[in-house]
């Protein structure tokens, strides 16, 4: 007789997809729920002939996905706001669209990863690798060409002899019983075995080990020393020369460079009209250029044709038309004397526009006036 503790599992083999559907079926008809199917590649039709409910893998892999969302927006929260928080482009330090790939990517890995392994942990009892079907002529046969289903004596409505016996009536080409292999089940997960342990130790070591022995020492060579050696300051480093720790020091105040004269008139825009005069010809050319310079940086403001009506839909105030008396009347050097240093909320221009560019600006400011403001014999 057989001593029934010692069962795990009835298991039978058929030869077709069609046979087991249709030996599925009963078998789920006949009330057994604890049994499972193992076929070469995936048959269709097998989920719904064992009548599974849908896989809760969909759950999972949504709570995993929402821990790899949370745990990236809190990390790039916490490094922009509290741990370095950098100004990039003026942008505020919390800017959100920036951490969207990053926060999508981080969704994606540990979705993939925490599935996989929690899945392994869960459905296939990681660490333990060892199951009764393993190693049995069933288990080669359904990895090969055949197609079986192995009840559990588990199931609440196992009896060997009557599943025996209902499976019998299935026509399978063999019946197998499978037995526990008591001295496997009481041997500890094989993946804990100390020795096992200590020889991956001993390989990650070894391994490690050469790698870096042949790459460092091996066949390192060191091509310009100097510049790796030499005394410097590297970013973000203090300087111990100078009081502030600054290494790259401010010119000194008044400080000119060569073959540059720096503006004579700045705060002095009286004096830069009388004394200032245009060093361009109003060529063709150098109206073209002052009009390709005034429609880049001051039209937004002063609007194409010098009106006063800015593109900026109020985030600046508007400026004053070009074409009022006073601005006609005033001379070249005046006009340059505002774009070099601005007036009052009007910003200065000197570090974006050349001195050429900004007197050839002056000469296109004067097409526009003339435009607007005709002499008769400009009609004529
Ligand atoms: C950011 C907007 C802005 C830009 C760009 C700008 N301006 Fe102005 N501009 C102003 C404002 C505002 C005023 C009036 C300032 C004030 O209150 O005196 C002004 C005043 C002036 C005046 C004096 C007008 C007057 O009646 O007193 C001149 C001339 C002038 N701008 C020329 C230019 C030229 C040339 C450029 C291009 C190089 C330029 N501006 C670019 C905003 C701008």
């Amino acid at each position: 007789m057989v001593n029934d503790k010692n069962i795990f599992a009835l298991t039978v083999l058929f030869n077709s997809p069609n046979e087991i559907i249709d030996a599925v079926s009963k078998v789920r008809d006949a009330g057994y729920t604890r049994y499972d199917v193992h076929t070469p590649y995936p048959v269709h039709g097998l989920e719904k002939a064992m009548k599974l409910p849908t896989t809760k893998i969909g759950i999972f892999a949504f709570i995993f996905g929402l821990i790899g969302v949370i745990s990236a927006v809190t990390l790039i929260t916490w490094i922009t706001l509290y741990e370095y928080p950098l100004v990039i482009g003026g942008k505020p330090f919390w800017s959100w669209p920036a951490f969207v790939p990053v926060s999508f990517e981080i969704t994606v890995l540990f979705t993939a990863v925490l599935s996989t392994i929690v899945l392994i942990v869960l459905y296939f009892k990681f660490p333990n690798i060892s199951h009764p079907l393993h190693d049995t002529s069933y288990m080669k046969a359904v990895s090969s060409d055949k197609y079986g289903i192995a009840i559990e004596a588990t199931d609440p409505i196992f009896d060997f002899e009557k599943t025996k016996e209902f499976l019998e009536s299935l026509n399978p080409q063999t019946l197998e019983i499978i037995y526990y292999n008591l001295e496997e089940l009481n041997h500890k997960p094989k993946v804990y075995d100390l020795k096992f342990i200590l020889l991956l130790i001993v390989i990650g070591l070894t391994s490690s080990a050469v790698t870096y022995f042949t790459l460092n020492k091996l066949m390192f060579m060191q091509p310009f020393n100097w510049m790796m050696l030499q005394e410097k300051i590297k970013s973000q480093e203090k300087s111990s020369i100078f009081s502030n720790g600054i290494g790259m020091q401010k010119p000194v105040t008044g400080t000119v460079a060569r073959g540059f004269m720096p503006y004579p008139y700045s705060g002095q825009p009286a004096e830069a009209e009388k004394y200032l005069l245009n060093p361009l010809l109003p060529t063709k050319e150098v109206i073209e250029r002052g009009k390709s310079k005034y429609l880049t940086f001051c039209s937004p403001c002063h609007g194409n044709f010098g009106h006063g009506d800015s593109r900026l839909r109020g985030q600046f105030p508007n400026p004053p038309t070009l074409h009022s008396d006073k601005m006609r009347a005033m001379k070249d050097g005046g006009i340059y004397h505002i774009i070099t240093e601005g007036q009052n909320i009007m910003p200065g221009y000197a570090s974006q526009i050349s001195r050429e560019d900004r007197w050839a600006i002056v000469h296109y400011i004067r097409v526009l006036q003339r435009a607007h403001n005709p002499k008769e014999e400009d009609l004529k």
